[in-house]
């Protein structure tokens, strides 16, 4: 359990904090998580007394939250809530904020510990953290804590970067900076490090000795929904790529820590990024795509270019995918594919490592024998599963592919945690391996960035897709082009 804290949520109005950040705080409250000197500040333009926003973490509570509500819990909580009503360019608002800060550690014991969660747009990371600045909330004094936590994108390409890190680490040290890519949240994700390094069985053939290729896919099955502002001009590549599938590579590609802390898989993450070759040919070996209109689960879906809030003559791309390469002894001539897109057939993400054929095979029928597969599974239905041949009962010699399958539903009977219950807690506890960092990020850009130029470069327009199927041709195409498909998850 961290020590006594006040957490400031900055954006409480908006869907992340309704959806994730509040029900995953009370659901850290309901775990026993939370310490007792605790403290939730709100801070938003809305004119709300104290109880205005307690009634809106209630609602966001009992609609979002995993754990059942408890009247003793949430009683607790709410003796905790404090709202402060002010702009970003409001001086008074934050000396307002600096007073509740001070009121909350003398009444409920929160030590002079605060984290700062930026839920709000990254243009407005500059004034916010002026604004703390200038009150004195983000001095460093011995024995308290002042932390930042701000959420993707981390810029829209590398120069972006690293100005909104010169306006992060102009007020906090890296120490002090959390990214939330909650990705590494999941507990797939870190059931990867323990399938890995827990065991003898995967990590021998974790490499290019019998590893074909790896794919990693992040499919969604909705669209853009309402969140047009936010997507158009930014596109698949950099809303998952540039994040959540590029740590996922790392994690898959690393070599083993020496320790799990943050500064053992700094190093060992950063590595291999920085080992990670940006395509070479990017017409053969990137594609994008746009959703068109379709029938897709039986009902009628508009088009990207239809949908609310959509430039006509848009080129943003809801379907990415690119290849990229490991120049470093364990993966060398293995490639891993990346994409990502929106409304594909159906909600998954997974990291599949194809491994070669066999070298020979003294078998006549094996028509529906296909490459041995280990694939996790990181959502839904958490787990791994393994794919191999196995003989058809009752026919002479036949082969055909099955699975083995463990589900975390399957085998543990607690569920799993939200990633932001996780996360939440580790900035609190000042526990860092699980954010990426600076350096991370804007080795991710290095690699992500040619794309984006070329891509911005072509006359032609995202190649369509109807909604409901596996993207455009352009991307069996890219595949093809090295005998390889993509799977159907
Ligand atoms: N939603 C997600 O699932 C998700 C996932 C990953 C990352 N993120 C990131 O998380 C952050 C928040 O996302 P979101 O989806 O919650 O965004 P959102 O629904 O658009 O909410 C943005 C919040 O910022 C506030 N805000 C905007 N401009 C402001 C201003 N000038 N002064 C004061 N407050 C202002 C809004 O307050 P008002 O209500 O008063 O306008 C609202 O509370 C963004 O950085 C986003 O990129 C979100």
């Amino acid at each position: 359990m961290p020590g006594p804290c006040a957490l400031v949520l900055f954006g409480v109005t908006g869907d992340l904090s309704r959806k994730k950040l509040m029900p995953a705080l009370y659901d850290l409250a309901n775990r026993g998580l939370l310490p007792p000197g605790f403290g939730l500040v709100g801070f938003a333009r809305r004119d709300w007394a104290d109880e205005d926003f307690a009634q809106v973490v209630h609602d966001s509570v009992r609609e979002h939250s995993r754990t059942p509500f408890r009247e003793e819990t949430w009683a607790q909580l709410m003796e905790s809530i404090r709202f402060v009503q002010g702009t970003f360019d409001d001086d008074e608002a934050f000396v307002r904020l600096k007073a509740t800060l001070q009121e909350l550690d003398n009444v409920q014991g929160t030590g002079g510990n605060h984290a700062f969660y930026l839920s709000v747009p990254p243009r407005m990371f500059n004034q916010v953290i002026a604004q703390l600045t200038r009150v004195g909330l983000t001095e460093h004094s011995p024995g308290r804590w002042s932390r930042v936590v701000i959420e993707k994108p981390f810029g829209r390409d590398l120069t972006s970067a690293q100005e909104l890190e010169k306006t992060v680490s102009s007020a906090f040290p890296e120490s002090s900076v959390f990214r939330i890519d909650h990705y590494l949240g999941k507990e797939t994700v870190q059931n990867l490090l323990a399938l890995r390094f827990a065991n003898q069985l995967f990590e021998p053939i974790w490499s290019r000795t019998y590893i074909d290729h790896v794919q990693i896919t992040m499919a969604e099955d909705i669209g853009i929904g309402g969140r047009a502002g936010y997507y158009d001009g930014i596109g698949a590549a950099r809303d998952v790529i540039q994040n959540h599938l590029l740590q996922l590579l790392a994690l898959t590609a690393m070599e083993e820590p020496t320790s799990f802390t943050a500064e053992n898989l700094r190093i060992e993450k950063q590595k291999v990024l920085d080992a990670v070759r940006p395509p070479r040919d990017f017409a053969r070996d990137t594609a994008r795509g746009q959703y068109t209109g379709a029938w897709a689960g039986g009902v009628k879906v508009r088009g990207y270019l239809e949908e609310d809030g959509i430039p006509q003559d848009s080129r943003t791309e809801t379907y990415a995918a690119i290849r990229v390469d490991i120049d470093n002894r364990r993966w060398a001539g293995v490639p891993f594919y990346l994409r990502a897109a929106k409304r594909m057939p159906r909600r998954v993400t997974e990291i599949a490592l194809v491994l070669q054929p066999a070298p020979h095979l003294p078998f006549t029928d094996v028509a529906e024998l296909g490459a041995n597969a280990i694939v996790l599974r990181i959502q839904p239905d958490e787990g791994v599963t393994l794919r191999f041949g196995a003989k058809v009962p009752s026919t002479q010699m036949e082969i055909r592919e099955v699975s083995m399958d463990f589900t975390y539903g399957g085998s543990f009977t607690e569920s799993s945690p939200e990633a932001y219950e996780r996360l939440i807690i580790d900035v609190l506890l000042g526990d860092p391996p699980l954010f990426p960092q600076r350096a991370q990020v804007e080795a991710s850009w290095r690699i992500l960035d040619p794309v984006l130029d070329y891509w911005a470069s072509l006359p032609t327009t995202p190649d369509p897709y109807a909604s409901g199927t596996w993207g455009p041709e352009s991307a069996a195409a890219m595949m093809a082009a090295s005998g390889r498909t993509w799977r159907r998850p």
